[in-house]
């Protein structure tokens, strides 16, 4: 990006671009007029795509086929979106995502919460992988995101605001809405699911962290660290979509243990989550809803 005027034209073309590619979703979704619109949408992180399985009645699109969407290349990410059915609910589940270190901008990495908003989606669930970095986690441990510490070095609002989609300056201090944790945490509790709460770092990767990093980290006051999420987040509130978010801390951190990090371990700890992250968004999706009407 040359200049500010190129910067402009970017910004201000988001909300058609995001226009094109809810079109197109749209038409796919006529194939099934019982599906109707999602009302809420869920993001899938490394290696825990499989809630979309749940979904019944689905129309999958592969991102390929969604004009302007970012498409991911990391292993465990789909890339594609299944939109189905939960009981009544009508869910839009995203199989991976764009991350920066694969060349994406935040802007871009966080396009697909623009369509989902122009879509009609009000709430957002966002699930990612983590390095724990609280020393009270366990590896596998289920920890919803009370707040974040955005250390990408970006924002996806950088350049002109686009005021259909939100104002200037938006407020972040209740980025993960209060009642939304509320509710998870009471099915997690009825379910027998352990769930903590902590502060997400997000990092732009792709190398993890060195121990050094981790203790900084430590001490501003981060309880797990990742590289996505953040840019999402900062889109779904500026368009006024309310987030949840959970965390699967498939390792410790860096120095926090004898050993390596590889994203082997983080898609085989995923994998061994599925059913509790399953069963925990089964219930958890119907109740967001019903707290939001
Ligand atoms: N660091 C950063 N991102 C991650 C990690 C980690 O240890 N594990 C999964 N995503």
């Amino acid at each position: 990006m040359n200049s500010y005027a190129d910067a402009k034209h970017l910004a201000l073309d988001e909300f058609t671009r995001a226009e094109s590619a809810a079109l197109v979703i749209r038409m796919q979704l006529s194939q099934k007029p019982q599906l109707g619109a999602p009302e809420i949408a869920v993001v899938l992180g490394s290696g825990l795509g499989a809630f979309a399985e749940e979904l019944k009645d689905s129309v999958v699109i592969p991102y390929g086929d969604i004009p302007n969407f970012p498409r991911p290349t990391a292993i465990g990410h789909a890339g594609r979106m299944v939109i189905g059915k939960l009981g009544d609910l009508t869910v839009a589940a995203m199989q991976g995502r764009a991350h920066q270190y694969e060349g994406y901008s935040s802007r871009e990495t966080a396009f697909p919460v623009r369509v989902l908003g122009q879509l009609g989606v009000k709430t957002l669930v966002i699930t990612n992988a983590a390095g724990g970095i609280n020393p009270d986690y366990k590896k596998g441990a289920l920890v919803l995101l009370s707040d974040h510490i955005n250390l990408q070095g970006s924002n996806p609002l950088n350049g002109p605001n686009d005021d259909r989609f939100g104002v200037r300056f938006p407020d972040m201090s209740e980025a993960y809405c209060r009642n939304y944790r509320r509710i998870a945490l009471n099915a997690a509790r009825q379910l027998g699911i352990e769930l903590q709460e902590g502060i997400y770092a997000a990092l732009p990767g792709p190398s993890y962290e060195t121990p050094a990093e981790i203790r900084y980290l430590r001490t501003i006051g981060a309880d797990m660290v990742g590289m996505s999420t953040v840019p999402e987040v900062i889109v779904a509130r500026h368009m006024g979509i309310n987030v949840l978010a959970i965390s699967c801390v498939t390792n410790m951190a860096a120095g926090l243990f004898e050993g390596h990090i590889n994203h082997d371990e983080v898609l085989e700890t995923g994998a061994r989550v599925r059913d509790t992250i399953c069963s925990l968004l089964t219930s958890v999706l119907p109740a967001l809803v019903s707290e939001s009407k």
